[in-house]
């Protein structure tokens, strides 16, 4: 007797995560450049960074013919009561249709089943499912019921998710997914596991830490194989989450546990060739990698402050070139470092563009370094400082240097 195999079925304009190595959600690190890169490296399908329900609800959908985007923009709320009429508009959330195109999931933070609806709504038709965060333990998060806090509320989540099935999947056949941790113990995560998979997802993930374990702490896989064979039982694809070096690696994880995919964060963040085959030649050297990011960030004219962010993530610290990007400030002055001279008349243009052009004098290579290195970590506490104490919509966060984009109309 054939044993029939169960599948929550796939919705027309849906993705099946079965088979499929991925790009993690990653806020800074997720932005649009970012997903191109993974993709053109391998990755299968990509999310894009948690944007919370308050920041997307209220944007404008916005077709960006110069770069053939899909933009969602909207006047900065922060401490605005009477915006001035010419203020610039903030880009929440950019993708790019053709090449993401089926590829992209929008992940949403969020803790009210109509909010998740009414945000979701506006970007629904533009991408292959939508996930719920309930994974993120900062406080930021977490104090606004968002979150890992929703792993406390396993009903107020159930409840997110068979709202965003009935309302969005119905209307845009796409799928709707939940990215969750462990529980304290197998027999929680067991029961959480079980209410999830009734909810009438497509797909689940398990980032293999529990809220309280940092990023440094190794992954713990004890209850991988419980948790795929719950996801099996129901139809729901299951993917596996934290330390996941390459796609190598991925590939032998996911025969150990049974899983059907596996989901990449900060191997990807440093290098994202990592979603590269051993066939293809695997891991590339970060130069070549930093070259096809720059390039790939000026197509789509990424926020300079997002663009450098990463660069740092993706250049060595050990290199010489590290502490001199740190204090770059604009795409010509990155390429002039790195010695990227083919890219320079590019790099000119797209400064221009993006308003940053006062600063395109290759600065003096000594004296500003530790200044600017330091400045990088000052922005970051900053964001945490502002996050916690105003709970402003993680999007609306900007680093300091980071200009706020114009977009015309
Ligand atoms: C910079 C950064 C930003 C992250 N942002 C998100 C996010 O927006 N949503 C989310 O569910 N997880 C987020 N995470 C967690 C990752 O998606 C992932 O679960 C975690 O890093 C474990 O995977 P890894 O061991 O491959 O890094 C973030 C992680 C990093 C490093």
């Amino acid at each position: 007797m054939t044993s029939v195999t169960k599948r929550v079925p796939i919705p027309r304009n849906g993705v099946d995560y079965r088979g499929k190595i991925v790009l993690a959600p990653m806020v800074r690190s997720g932005e649009l450049p970012s997903r191109l890169l993974a993709l053109h490296y391998g990755a299968d399908l990509v999310w894009g960074p948690e944007t919370v329900d308050r920041s997307m609800i209220g944007t404008t959908r916005k077709v960006n013919e110069a770069l053939e985007t899909i933009d969602f923009t909207r006047l900065p709320s922060q401490g605005a009561k009477d915006p001035h009429r010419d203020q610039k508009e903030s880009l929440i959330y950019r993708l790019h249709p053709e090449r993401e195109g089926k590829r992209l999931i929008f992940q949403i933070g969020t803790s009210d089943p109509e909010r998740a609806v009414q945000a979701s709504r506006i970007v629904a038709k533009d991408v292959a499912g939508i996930d719920v965060n309930a994974g993120c333990p900062k406080p930021f998060s977490t104090s606004g019921g968002m979150g890992a806090a929703l792993l406390q509320t396993p009903d107020k989540l159930c409840s997110i998710l068979e709202a965003l099935v009935k309302e969005i999947a119905t209307e845009f056949e796409i799928g709707i997914s939940v990215k969750i941790r462990l529980l304290e113990t197998a027999e929680k995560t067991e029961m959480l596991v079980r209410k999830l998979v009734a909810t009438g997802i497509t797909g689940l993930t398990i980032h293999c830490r529990t809220t309280p374990m940092r990023p440094r702490e190794r992954a713990i896989r004890e209850q991988l194989k419980m948790i795929a064979h719950i996801c099996r039982e129901s139809g729901v694809a299951c993917l596996m989450n934290g330390d996941v070096g390459n796609k190598a690696e991925a590939e032998k994880l996911v025969a150990e546990f049974g899983v059907d995919g596996a989901m990449i964060a900060t191997a990807a963040e440093s290098n994202s060739s990592c979603f590269r085959s051993e066939a293809d030649g695997g891991l590339l050297p970060w130069k070549e990698v930093v070259e096809e990011y720059l390039k790939t960030s000026m197509e789509v004219e990424n926020r300079w402050g997002n663009t450098k962010y990463l660069l740092t993530h993706l250049i060595p610290g050990k290199q010489p070139v590290y502490r001199e990007i740190t204090s770059s400030k604009s795409y010509y002055q990155a390429c002039h470092i790195l010695g990227f001279e083919h890219l320079e008349a590019q790099a000119k243009a797209v400064d221009e563009k993006i308003g940053i052009t006062g600063d395109n004098e290759i600065q003096s290579r000594r004296g500003k370094k530790n200044k600017a290195a330091s400045s990088i970590q000052e922005n970051h506490s900053k964001i945490r400082k502002l996050n916690t104490e105003n709970q402003k919509p993680l999007a609306e966060i900007r680093l300091q240097n980071e200009p706020v984009i114009a977009l015309a109309a």
